[in-house]
């Protein structure tokens, strides 16, 4: 009896040690695959094209002027809200529409495309309250003929341009990745579908992705060539900037009794190349292997209230803002500032400019603009 528990014991062990072994063999094989994975990647990086949707906006044409320099770029843009002046020349340029197969299925025909990094969308919190069927439409439905077009030729690589407005009003003093979604507006809610339907992708068929949720987009290029130009604008920093230049009568301040140490809401602002950075990194991950699947906060983690945004205006341009202070606006959160700490640790990616670099560059690309801009071609 002792004997033969003791063989049951000893083959229940010799069978717990075939499983390992097999555990074992399967792990290395996964491991030799994922390495093998990696090295026809890394030879085929360069031989690819990497196609950029929205690359003729604002945070697109950043990306594309560091992308070049790395990769082959093919940009897609219906110029809806872009400029085609913005768009580096080294990129091959599509005019067209990402919710057009018309438009979408010649360039996988005809270019190697490895990766679609998706910029493309509307932005406006106020427009999609008064008009969600653009937002739904153009955020949602066309994104989902561009990854219907990505799984009809096997593109299997997605970086996506989501937003701190899927965190709604958040009461904490850093938002972290993990903090629960609830977006207030159409525009808001637009980013979240996409995010949510990227999982089920997926887990369905095999999309790798990365979803980097943007805090307040800032600043230019280094140059001053190229920058923030939307219409209308309803950025901080810009409009500051455009009052400073004499191009607004006043700035108004939306609320002044928020439970923040001056009263006016706070924010976190990040510099346009520490974005086009982030999506380099995350490009890299996914093109390696690295990561599957994975939703990165990208801000600076340090908060700028309106008054001190207007302030560092004022001590860049050594000019003196008028400003207007009135009543709060509905749906403001006091505070909305990001953790990326998460990125930091995964992909070793940190905002490096401050608010004072940012506006520098800022304000260098809406002097370049006002005189050079209209005679561009
Ligand atoms: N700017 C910010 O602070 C900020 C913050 C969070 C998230 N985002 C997101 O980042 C992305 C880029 O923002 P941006 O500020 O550069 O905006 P943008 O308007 O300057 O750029 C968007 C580009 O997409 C193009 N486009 C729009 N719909 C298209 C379509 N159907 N087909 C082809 N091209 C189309 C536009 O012409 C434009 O060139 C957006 O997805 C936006 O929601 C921006």
């Amino acid at each position: 009896m002792t004997f033969l528990l003791g063989k049951r014991e000893s083959v229940g062990q010799f069978g717990a040690s075939i499983q390992e072994s097999e555990e074992l063999v399967s792990a290395l094989e996964n491991s030799v695959m994922t390495i093998v994975h990696q090295i026809v990647n890394v030879l085929n990086w360069g031989l690819y094209m990497i196609l950029v949707v929205g690359g003729a906006g604002y945070i697109g044409s950043h990306l594309v002027k560091e992308l070049v320099e790395k990769e082959e770029v093919i940009v897609l843009d219906n110029l809806s809200t872009g400029y085609r002046r913005l768009v580096d020349e080294q990129a091959v340029f599509v005019q067209g529409d990402l919710g057009n197969k018309a438009d979408l299925e010649p360039i996988f025909e005809k270019y190697p495309i490895q990766a679609v990094m998706h910029f493309a969308a509307n932005s406006l919190v106020g427009e999609s309250v008064v008009n969600p069927l653009k937002y739904y439409q153009n955020n949602v439905a066309a994104t989902l003929t561009l990854l219907e077009t990505m799984l009809k030729y096997n593109v299997k690589n997605f970086i996506f341009s989501s937003t701190a407005a899927t965190y709604g009003i958040p009461n904490v003093e850093l938002i972290t990745e993990d903090y629960p979604t609830n977006p207030i507006n159409p525009y808001g809610r637009s980013k979240l579908m996409i995010e949510q339907i990227l999982a089920d992708f997926a887990s369905a068929y095999g999309l790798n992705y990365v979803v980097l949720r943007y805090f307040n987009a800032a600043g230019a290029y280094e140059s001053g060539e190229i920058g923030e130009d939307h219409n209308p604008e309803t950025h901080l920093i810009p409009i500051v900037l455009q009052h400073l230049l004499g191009q607004r009568d006043k700035i108004s301040v939306f609320g002044t009794d928020y439970n923040t140490p001056d009263g006016t809401c706070i924010r976190d602002y990040i510099h346009v190349t520490d974005l086009a950075k982030a999506h380099i990194l995350a490009l890299e991950a996914l093109l390696t292997g690295k990561k599957k699947t994975a939703i990165y906060n990208l801000g600076n983690g340090l908060g700028y209230s309106v008054k001190k945004v207007i302030e560092t205006c004022e001590k860049v341009t050594g000019r003196k803002a008028v400003i207007e202070y009135t009543d709060r606006r509905p749906g403001d959160p006091a505070r909305l500032v990001a953790s990326s700490q998460k990125i930091y640790e995964e992909l070793g990616w940190k905002a490096e400019y401050s608010l004072e670099q940012i506006i520098e560059s800022a304000w260098k690309w809406h002097q370049w603009k006002g005189t050079k801009w209209s005679s561009c071609p």
